[in-house]
């Protein structure tokens, strides 16, 4: 090749034009071998060789592959290259080549190249030259190789990561269904319209049905018509997301009973997902326990009354012969009468309590505010025990009015006091705290409410009491004291009385650490009624003169007696046995009575309603009651009736007949 000189400078060598050429490049002659006819600098710089070892020598023989990498390609890539140019006289880009350049050591270097071969046309219209030229793209290759390499690794580990987690969810799957169905309790999952989506198996076995039978049913079919109201409340709980946590209904077995199931559920995403237990036999089994507990306990109590009423007949029958016996002095007479009389009131004491405990008991309501009382009543207790025991009262602000019998809560709260006084001994300190609260704690089997209540304890620093007695000390004649000191009545009347007003009692005791009653009764917002009332006109204890009495009495001994009493009193009797005899009675002879004497649990017409209807009658013609026991009584109240309570003595009935007569006239 040769140049034509310019005419101002001096000759160019062609050779040094293409050294200094800026870029890699090199000629290679269209021969055979690809000989290389020159070469830049920058060439030699990027391949490592020499200019001496290059000029004249065959391009392969200087870069041949690298024998180490088995898969390399560049020199039959490059020659096919090569020779497309020759053939096509058009310049030929190459993909990107790897082509390890050696070094002068004769170890070899990982390289890119990007190269391009163009053709050096001849005059003649023939391919004399390509120029080669290769750009090293190694870096750019080797991130893109790296970045590739990463997303092969990201992806292999995504890979893996979704056939472990399928894995999983198989496994977990399975584990559910192995629960699902081993599970004794039934599972299911309902929709919103209370359709059976899934049901496992211990439906079947537990109800009967089939579980097709089951999914082609609604919830509510397989309920106890009983059931089915709070059944629909409850699952419109659910529905508004409120979970179950216990909800008991029973479901219909197949064989038409029903199972007793406690229920628990939980509302997801429009589904209720439940589980149900099957109690009926526990139930069973506690309801079985609760009669035996019940029948040990009227053992109990039918013991105690024979045996404490023994006791007390036994110096009635012997007080009753002493005195029959002649030439008796008027003093030992008159002590046989007064120990009578004494074990009556022992007696009426005694049936008083159960009374109280059995809620039979007529009770007095008042309003009354409980923080005064209990100031009375503490000095009342002070005079029971002894002066080793402090006595404190703590109250709150304000009122704490309650509408309850003001004797029978005086009597609870003495019965409790006693009680500590004797869990205490010489020495200790016994505490009224009155708080007002707004719900009753729950309290055997019982689960507890909200509502207003003024809530006394009674705290004491004795012997607290054993966690087995803890379930048996409101029963009639339990009592852990010794003969002749206890009856075991206390704390049943303080029962009775809390429960029969509306109230509660609980207790909270350790053995050695004292013990404390809380005795809740319901508040009011009702004024209490002031102290400076007369409670009643107390009528004189005279009868007033030849009073007609129309007595009904269906019991033949009391009635005989009653009447003989009356007679005695100075009363006219005429004596029937029912309230539809008494009412013909004053029918036929309407102006003959002054007042009627009624019993009041009698068959037939009771005495409540006897006097309910003399009083729409007769409204002038006063009615006196009379009971020991009334169920009637107890719940309604009196309506407003006089009532001599049995046992009476003759000086209380006189006092009430000529009441209610002086009062009606
Ligand atoms: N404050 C208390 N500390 C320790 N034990 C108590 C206390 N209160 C009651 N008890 C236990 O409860 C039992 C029953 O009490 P309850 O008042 O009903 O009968 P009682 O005191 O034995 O006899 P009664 O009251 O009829 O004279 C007592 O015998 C005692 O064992
Ligand atoms: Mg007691």
């Amino acid at each position: 090749m040769t140049l034509p000189a310019p005419m101002s400078a001096a000759p160019l060598d062609p050779q040094a034009l293409f050294a200094a050429l800026p870029g890699n490049y090199v000629l290679l002659a269209a021969d055979a071998d690809f000989t290389m006819v020159a070469v830049t600098d920058e060439r030699l710089v990027a391949t490592m060789t020499r200019r001496e070892n290059t000029i004249g020598r065959p391009l392969f023989e200087l870069f041949p592959d690298n024998p180490e990498d088995p898969a390399a390609d560049g020199v039959m890539n490059l020659r096919a290259s090569l020779e497309r140019v020759l053939r096509t006289r058009a310049p030929d880009r190459m993909p990107i080549q790897r082509y390890d350049i050696r070094h002068a050591d004769g170890t070899f270097e990982e390289h890119y190249w990007s190269p391009i071969n163009w053709p050096l046309i001849g005059p003649a219209g023939a391919v004399t030259h390509i120029i080669h030229t290769a750009e090293d793209v190694t870096d750019s290759a080797r991130r893109r190789q790296e970045v590739e390499a990463q997303l092969r690794d990201r992806e292999a580990q995504l890979r893996e990561l979704n056939s472990s987690l399928q894995q999983r969810v198989t496994e977990r799957t399975l584990e559910r269904d192995r629960i699902w169905e081993l599970s004794a309790d039934l599972m299911s999952v309902t929709n919103a319209r209370g359709e059976y989506l899934a049901v496992n198996g211990a439906w079947t076995a537990t109800l009967g049905w089939s579980e097709a039978e089951i999914r082609a049913a609604n919830v509510l079919d397989l309920v106890h018509p009983d059931d089915v109201e709070v059944t629909r409340a409850e699952i419109s709980r659910l529905d508004a997301g409120v979970p179950t946590l216990r909800f008991e209904n029973r479901a219909l077995h197949r064989d038409g009973g029903y199972r007793h199931i406690s229920w628990r559920a939980s509302p997801e995403r429009g589904l209720v997902y439940a589980v149900g237990r099957d109690i009926t036999e526990r139930l069973r089994n506690e309801e079985a326990l609760r009669q035996a507990h019940k029948m040990e306990a009227v053992g109990q109590l039918t013991g105690g009354v024979a045996h404490d009423f023994n006791n007390l007949l036994t110096i009635i029958r012997s007080s009753v012969d002493l005195l029959a016996r002649p030439g008796l002095s008027e003093a030992r007479r008159a002590r046989y009468v007064q120990a009578i009389s004494d074990t009556v009131d022992r007696a009426t004491k005694v049936t008083g309590q159960l009374l109280a405990f059995a809620r039979r008991q007529p009770l007095d309501p008042q309003v009354f505010d409980l923080k005064e009382r209990i100031t009375d009543v503490a000095e009342l207790v002070r005079g029971l025990v002894g002066p080793g025991i402090r006595i404190e009262t703590r109250v709150p602000q304000g009122a704490c009015a309650v509408e309850a019998d003001i004797a029978q809560f005086e009597t609870a709260l003495v019965n409790l006091a006693v009680n500590a006084r004797d869990a205490m001994g010489e020495t200790g300190r016994l505490t009224f705290e009155v708080d007002r609260v707004s719900h009753l704690p729950p309290v055997r089997r019982h689960p507890g409410a909200s509502g207003d209540f003024v809530a006394v304890t009674v705290r004491d620093t004795g012997s607290g009491i054993a966690p087995e007695h803890l379930h048996s000390i409101f029963e009639p004649f339990f009592t852990t004291k010794g003969v002749g000191k206890g009856t075991g009545l206390g704390l049943s009347q303080v029962y009775g009385f809390a429960k029969q007003s509306g109230g509660e009692i609980d207790v909270e005791s350790r053995l050695a650490g004292g013990a404390a009653f809380t005795l809740y009764l319901p508040r009011t917002l009702k004024a209490p009624a002031r102290e400076a009332e007369p409670d009643e006109p107390r009528a004189p204890g005279v009868p007033v003169h030849s009073a007609r009495v129309l007595v009904v009495e269906d019991n033949m001994d009391v009635g005989a007696f009653s009447t003989g009493m009356l007679h005695d009193l100075g009363y006219r009797t005429t004596w029937v046995t029912t309230a539809q005899e008494a009412l013909q009675r004053l029918q036929d002879e309407p102006r003959s009575f002054d007042v009627v004497f009624s019993d009041v649990v009698m068959p037939g017409i009771s005495g409540v309603e006897l006097a309910k209807s003399i009083r729409r009658r007769y409204p002038h013609l006063p009615v006196v009651l009379t009971s020991g026991y009334s169920h009637v009584l107890a719940e309604e109240g009196r309506h407003g009736f006089a009532l001599v309570a049995k046992p009476y003595s003759a000086e209380s009935l006189a006092r009430t007949l000529s009441g209610a007569i002086a009062a009606q006239g």
